[in-house]
C-alpha cells in the first residue's frame, strides 16, 4: 500500500526475499474489520472501543481512533480497486463476526469484518500487487534485506543479497520503510510461514534502536493440531463451536456473552486450561473446532447471540464450502478431514507480534522512549508498533492495520522526499561490513548446527514464553538464550556456493531470531502483571498503576537489554475490567 502511494508520485522499489505475492499477508483468511454496517447497526467508535478493549487498554487510543474511522473508506479504496470481496444479497460487501467485535449496546458479536471468503489476505496482496505493476513501482524480488544504512543519525538505504547470486547491493534511498511483518517461527508451532523470522527488527535492535512491547506475542487460539496452520476464526464467526473432551461448548464458562467468539488471548487461555484439566479430545493436547452444520445448528437455536435481527440462521454444508473453502481444504490435505463432516482438531499456534518497531501515526520510526523522528526511516505493518493493538490484537484488525497505516506512511514519505537530496553514504563500507558477517559464518571452524539452535530457541519459547508464563520459566529462557547465543558464534553452515545459498540465509536467520527471541523474554520477564496475551501465572491482574506503559527495549552491542518505559495514550476509553 505504502509502495503504490509513494510509486505514483516518486521512484520506488519493492525489495523482498520473496516473490511479492508470496508474503505472508496472503495466509490472513477471515477478513479486514470496517464499520460498513452492511447487516447490522454498526459505527467506527464501537470498533475503537473493541480494539482498546481487545488489546486490554494497552494501545494508543489516539491512533486507534485514526485506525477504526479510517477503515471505512479504505475498504471502499479496496473494492474500487477491484478486490473481489463476498457479497450480501443486496450486492454490498459481505461481513461476518469476529472475536471481540461487538454491538457496544447489547455486548453481542457484530458482523464486522468485511472478507473474500476465507482468503481475504490473498485478494489484497494481489490486488495492490496489480495496482503497484500498473504504477510503475519496481520489484525487487528475492533479494533479502541484510541491513540498513545510517549516516549522521539518518537512514540512507539497505543492502540486499541477491539470492539468485549471492552478489550484495546497495539501495541508495532518500526513505526507506520497513514492511517485513511477522517473526513466529521463534516458536515451533507457528501459523507463520518459514520465511517470518524478524530480519529487519533484529537489524534495528544491532544497530541500537529500540523495540516496543516485545513481551506481547499472540497465540492465535486455532492452530491445526501439531502443524500450527491457522484455521480461520471465521469459522467461528460463521457459527462454528469449541468443544472439550466432554463434549462441552466450554466458552461458555470462560465468556458467557460472546462465547467463542472472545478475544484471542481470552479463548486462548481458555484452550489451555481445558487441556490442562485433562479435557483435551483423547487424553491429547487439543480440543475441537466444530463447523459441521448440525452442530452449529444446533447451537444457533440455543445462542441468540448469533440471530440476525432476531431471525435465527442456519447454515449448510455447502454454505461453509463457500464460505470456507481454504480451511476446508487445508483440513483434507494435511489431516485427511472434511469439515463440513467432521470437527477439526486445533490447539493455539504463534500467530502475531503486538510488539515491534515503534512508530507514530504516519509510520515514522521513532529511535528512543521520547517519540525521536529517525529520520528516513518508516515501517508499517506487523513488524511495526504504531501501537493500536496493545496487549492482545483483535483478528481483522492486522489488514486494517497495514493498509490504512501503509497508505499513511506512504503520502508521507512523498512529501518528505520530495523535500530532500540524497544523503551522502560509503556504499563500499556498507558491503564490507555484511560481508564480514557472512563470511564470518562462512569460513567458521565451528561444529554447531543452526538448525539445532534454531529448534532449541523454538522448544524453549514455545514451553516458557507461550500462552502462560512464570517467573521461572522466563528467567531460564533468558539463561538459555544467551548460552544459544554464544553457541551461534560457532556455527557451522556446509554449503558456501554463491547460488540460491539458502543453508547461509537461513543461519543468518537464526541469529535475528535469537536476538528477537531475548529482548521478548526479558521484556516479558520485566513486566510483573498480567494483560493481554501476556498472562503470567505468579502476577495474575492487571495492574494499571504501575504498568499502564509501553516498554521500550535496546539490545546493547554487549548483549545485555536495557528496558525503558513511555506512557501510554489514554482518550475516552478509561482503563476497566475486561468482561466478554
Ligand atoms: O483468523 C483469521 O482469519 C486471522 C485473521 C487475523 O489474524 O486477523
Amino acid at each position: 500500500m505504502a509502495a503504490l502511494y509513494t510509486g505514483k508520485e516518486v521512484d520506488t522499489a519493492v525489495i523482498s526475499k520473496l516473490y511479492p505475492t508470496r508474503s505472508h499477508t496472503g495466509a490472513a483468511q477471515g477478513g479486514i474489520g470496517a464499520a460498513l454496517g452492511n447487516l447490522e447497526e454498526d459505527h467506527w467508535e464501537w470498533h475503537a472501543f473493541d480494539t482498546v478493549k481487545g488489546g486490554d487498554y494497552l494501545s494508543d487510543q489516539d491512533v486507534v481512533e485514526v485506525m477504526c474511522k479510517d477503515a471505512i473508506d479504505i475498504v471502499y479504496e479496496l473494492e474500487h480497486m477491484g478486490l473481489p470481496f463476498d457479497r450480501t444479497s443486496e450486492g454490498r460487501i459481505s461481513q461476518r463476526r469476529f472475536g471481540g467485535h461487538t454491538n457496544n449496546k447489547t455486548k453481542k458479536a457484530v458482523m464486522r469484518t468485511c472478507n473474500a471468503a476465507d482468503r481475504t489476505g490473498h485478494m489484497i496482496l494481489q490486488t495492490l500487487y496489480q495496482q503497484c505493476i500498473k504504477n510503475n513501482v519496481n520489484f525487487f524480488d528475492e533479494f533479502q534485506v541484510v541491513d540498513l544504512i545510517f549516516e549522521e543519525g539518518e537512514c540512507r538505504g539497505v543492502v540486499a543479497y541477491e539470492i539468485l547470486t549471492g552478489e550484495l547491493h546497495v539501495f541508495h534511498a532518500k526513505g526507506v520503510m520497513i514492511a517485513t511483518g511477522g517473526w513466529g517461527r521463534v516458536w515451533s508451532v507457528t501459523s507463520n510461514a518459514l520465511t517470518l523470522t524478524g530480519d529487519l527488527n533484529a537489524i534495528l535492535l544491532r544497530n541500537g534502536y529500540p523495540m516496543e512491547d516485545m513481551e506481547f506475542f499472540q497465540f492465535h487460539p486455532t492452530g491445526l493440531h501439531k502443524l500450527g496452520i491457522l484455521i480461520t476464526e471465521a469459522v467461528r464467526g460463521e457459527g462454528g463451536v469449541l468443544i472439550n473432551s466432554e463434549g462441552e461448548r466450554f466458552m461458555n464458562r470462560y465468556a458467557p456473552t460472546v462465547k467463542d467468539l472472545a478475544s484471542r488471548d481470552v479463548v486462548s487461555r481458555a484452550i489451555y486450561l481445558e487441556l490442562q484439566a485433562g479435557k483435551g479430545i483423547n487424553g491429547e493436547r487439543y480440543v475441537h473446532l466444530d463447523i459441521t452444520p448440525e452442530t452449529v445448528n444446533h447451537y444457533f437455536k440455543e445462542d441468540d447471540a448469533r440471530a440476525v435481527d432476531g431471525k435465527l440462521r442456519s447454515i449448510t454444508a455447502e454454505y461453509v464450502q463457500e464460505k470456507l473453502e481454504d480451511i476446508s481444504d487445508f483440513c483434507e490435505t494435511y489431516l485427511g478431514i472434511e469439515p463440513t463432516k467432521d470437527p477439526i482438531p486445533v490447539h493455539p499456534t504463534a500467530h502475531y507480534a503486538m510488539g515491534g518497531i515503534p512508530t507514530d501515526v504516519d509510520s515514522r520510526v521513532f529511535s528512543d522512549e521520547n517519540n525521536t523522528i529517525l529520520s528516513g526511516l518508516y515501517s508499517a505493518g506487523e513488524c511495526a508498533c504504531i501501537s493500536v493493538h496493545g496487549a492482545n490484537r483483535l483478528g481483522s484488525n492486522s489488514l486494517l492495520d497495514l493498509v490504512v497505516f501503509g497508505k499513511r506512511g506512504g503520502h508521507v514519505m512523498v512529501q518528505e522526499v520530495k523535500e530532500k537530496e540524497f544523503g551522502k553514504i560509503d556504499a563500499q563500507k556498507a558491503i564490507d561490513k555484511v560481508q564480514a558477517e557472512f563470511d564470518a559464518i562462512l569460513n567458521s571452524k565451528g561444529q554447531n548446527s543452526p538448525n539445532e539452535i534454531r529448534e532449541e530457541m523454538q522448544i524453549l519459547m514455545t514451553d516458557k514464553v507461550s500462552v502462560f508464563r512464570t517467573k521461572e520459566g522466563m528467567q531460564e529462557s533468558v539463561a538459555k538464550l544467551r548460552k544459544l547465543k554464544e553457541r551461534f558464534k560457532s556455527i557451522k553452515v556446509s554449503d558456501t556456493s554463491k547460488c540460491f545459498n539458502l543453508e547461509l540465509l537461513e543461519a543468518w536467520e537464526v541469529g535475528c531470531m535469537l536476538d528477537l527471541a531475548l529482548v521478548t523474554a526479558k521484556s516479558a520477564l520485566a513486566r510483573q502483571e498480567s494483560r493481554g496475551a501476556h498472562a503470567r501465572e505468579d502476577y495474575t491482574e492487571r495492574d494499571d498503576a504501575n504498568w499502564l506503559k509501553h516498554t521500550i527495549a535496546f539490545l546493547n552491542s554487549d548483549g545485555s537489554i536495557t528496558l525503558k518505559y513511555k506512557p501510554v495514550t489514554v482518550t475516552k476509553y478509561k482503563p476497566q475490567k475486561r468482561v466478554y
